[in-house]
């Protein structure tokens, strides 16, 4: 049984694609996907459906996930609506692992983040014959090089990066465009050198605005000139907080980031910057569409791994990408450290060579 859990990414349908491809190699296999995460399994009627070569055909290409996801609940922590209208949650995974027996599950392999790879290790530890496939766009996961999803948001940012470049200069404008990147500046960075961004501002180094605002001077002759900046929606000011909102969403454990860009632009109009300054919010363009050839290639690869590793019995383990290898790691070491940017890491140094003020 395939599923895809966490917020969905470009190169999902790739990789049942690949898990489903291998598999009908095999005489003795069928797959079978699960609706929404484990949902499909805990709801009654339990949704889900079987995946043969046709049902796969040309997903490569396709965005989202033909499964459905969820970045709520999960087995371990099941919504339920009390008397008085209040929510709160229950462990359900004894109650799946039985039904899944049930079912004739013999191994699952679960697409997902951290929080998925924390319901997989789990389940794991519990019985089950789980696969581990790391997912995020964030690309915040430490056992692996990287993330499928992450190359196409990066490309999306580059390419908005090169949009805002004419009319920023058209106008002599600064411009803020604000990425994903909740714990993580990955996009952000990436994005920022690619697309020749003046100013980068990550969740892992909080930002001095006198800095911001003598790079954006700097690149000013009086009244010309133009500057862009990009900056991940976890990014902070020194001394302050991230900026977002309680969703009041059922099972959302996060806050809803989003804002950072108009507030530094309230922040930078306060500290005296006069140029016009525009901001513009990617949001979930990042996460939406076709992946780039590299998720693709990469996703496909972690998919036939994936099947390969359930008929190896190569259970508690997490497909990896260590280049030029995959590989296999146990759940508990995927999950155990977050992959954050070191401010003296490489890619700074190299932001920084060319120039890119990180606001610290
Ligand atoms: O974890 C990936 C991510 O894209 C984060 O960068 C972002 O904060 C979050 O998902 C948004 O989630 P949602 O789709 O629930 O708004």
């Amino acid at each position: 049984m395939v599923l895809t859990g966490g917020g969905d990414c470009p190169g999902l349908n790739a990789v049942i694609r690949g898990i489903v491809k291998r598999a009908s190699q095999e005489k003795d296999w069928e797959v079978v996907g699960c609706i929404e995460s484990f949902n499909g399994v805990l709801r009654e009627p339990t949704e889900i459906e079987i995946l043969d070569e046709k049902r796969v055909e040309g997903l490569q290409i396709q965005g989202g996930t033909i499964l459905g996801t969820t970045n709520k609940g999960g087995p371990f922590a099941w919504p339920i609506k009390n008397a008085d209208g209040s929510w709160s949650t229950v462990d359900r995974s004894d109650e799946m692992l039985r039904k899944l027996q049930y079912l004739g599950i013999d191994a699952v392999i679960n697409i997902g983040g951290d929080g998925s790879q924390r319901i997989s290790l789990g389940l794991f530890n519990k019985g089950l014959n789980i696969v581990g496939v790391p997912k995020t766009i964030d690309n915040d996961l430490s056992m692996t090089d990287y993330t499928f999803g992450f190359q196409t948001a990066v490309q999306i940012c580059t390419d908005a990066i090169d949009k805002l470049v004419t009319t920023a200069a058209s106008h002599n404008r600064v411009f803020i465009m604000e990425v994903m990147g909740r714990d993580a500046g990955w996009i952000a960075l990436h994005s920022a050198i690619a697309g020749g961004a003046d100013v980068c501002l990550i969740p892992e180094i909080p930002y001095d605005i006198n800095k911001v605002k003598a790079k954006i001077e700097q690149r000013y002759n009086k009244r010309r000139g133009y500057c862009i900046i990009v900056v991940a929606e976890g990014a902070m000011p020194k001394g302050g907080t991230v900026t977002g909102t309680e969703t009041g969403e059922v099972g959302y454990q996060h806050v809803k980031l989003g804002g950072v860009g108009e507030q530094l632009a309230a922040d930078l109009k306060e500290a005296g910057v006069e140029h016009d300054i525009r901001c513009t919010i990617l949001g979930h363009l990042q996460r939406g569409g076709t992946p780039i050839a590299f998720d693709r290639v990469l996703a496909t690869e972690f998919g036939v791994r994936a099947m390969e590793f359930v008929l190896e019995g190569r259970f508690g383990q997490m497909v990896a990408y260590h280049h030029p290898d995959i590989v296999g790691v146990s759940l508990e070491e995927a999950v155990r450290t977050p992959h954050f940017i070191d401010p003296n890491e490489r890619l700074v140094h190299t932001a920084k060579g060319v120039g890119i003020e990180m606001g610290n």
